[in-house]
């Protein structure tokens, strides 16, 4: 029974590993429904969550959220499917959640549209044309008055390399253009540790180039 309850430790550690450091794990999770419920998410909003990974945010937003009413996109296929197997044991697959398996967000087209849209850790592992994708599917996806939340990493750091993506940190005003090429503004509402993000591993000063900004049609 020991080593049965080993494996699954070890299979759960590696989900988690998918998306993040396996310590930062529950925090992140938390964070996540924590920051959209404080902007104001109600159970009848429609939520797109960009890049939801093996939705270690997803679960407790489906968890809170009307039936029907999130949808995840996810460019890696098995990342995903580990989201599934996660619904699953969560209990939630009557939810219904929309799970989108999606390699070219220039394609993207989920057949509705969303007040929320939010992607936490995803557009700094987007190089410039990926973000370009990324932005106009939001564009397309936004309700008139919807609103996209987004984590990014801002200043002039060198590209670094995380699971085969990059980690890139750019100026505020280059996500300013790309939002405005589209027709949306943004606004960097602050650094994540506002919101009560806590990297442990990182100094203050990284900790304060991680942003939040808010976007909306214009
Ligand atoms: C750091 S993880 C964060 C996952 C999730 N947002 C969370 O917080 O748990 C970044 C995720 O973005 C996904 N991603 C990167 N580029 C993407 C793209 N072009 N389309 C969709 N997802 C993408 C990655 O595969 C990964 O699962």
């Amino acid at each position: 029974m020991a080593g049965e309850d080993h494996s699954e430790s070890d299979a759960t550690a590696a989900r988690h590993a998918l998306v993040g450091p396996g310590d930062l794990w529950q925090m992140k999770r938390q964070f996540q429904i924590e920051f959209l419920r404080g902007v104001g998410l109600k159970p009848h909003h429609q939520l797109l969550d960009l890049g939801c990974g093996t939705l270690r945010g997803g679960i407790p937003l489906i968890d809170y959220l009307d039936h029907g009413h999130y949808a995840g996109v996810e460019v890696r296929g098995e990342v995903l499917d580990e989201g599934r197997r996660e619904l699953a044991e969560s209990g939630l697959v009557g939810k219904q959640p929309q799970l989108v398996h999606c390699e070219r967000l220039a394609e993207l087209d989920l057949g509705r549209k969303f007040d929320v849209a939010w992607a936490f850790a995803v557009l700094i592992h987007m190089d410039d044309s990926v973000l370009n994708d990324a932005v106009a599917a939001v564009a397309r996806h936004l309700d008139d008055n919807g609103v996209f939340y987004a984590t990014v990493n801002v200043g002039a750091e060198p590209t670094a390399s995380w699971q085969g993506f990059p980690v890139v940190h750019r100026e505020a005003a280059f996500y300013a253009d790309a939002f405005r090429r589209h027709a949306l503004v943004m606004a960097d509402i602050g650094p994540l540790t506002s919101f009560g993000h806590d990297h442990p591993r990182l100094s203050a000063e990284a900790q304060a180039r991680q942003r939040m900004l808010k976007v909306m049609k214009a």
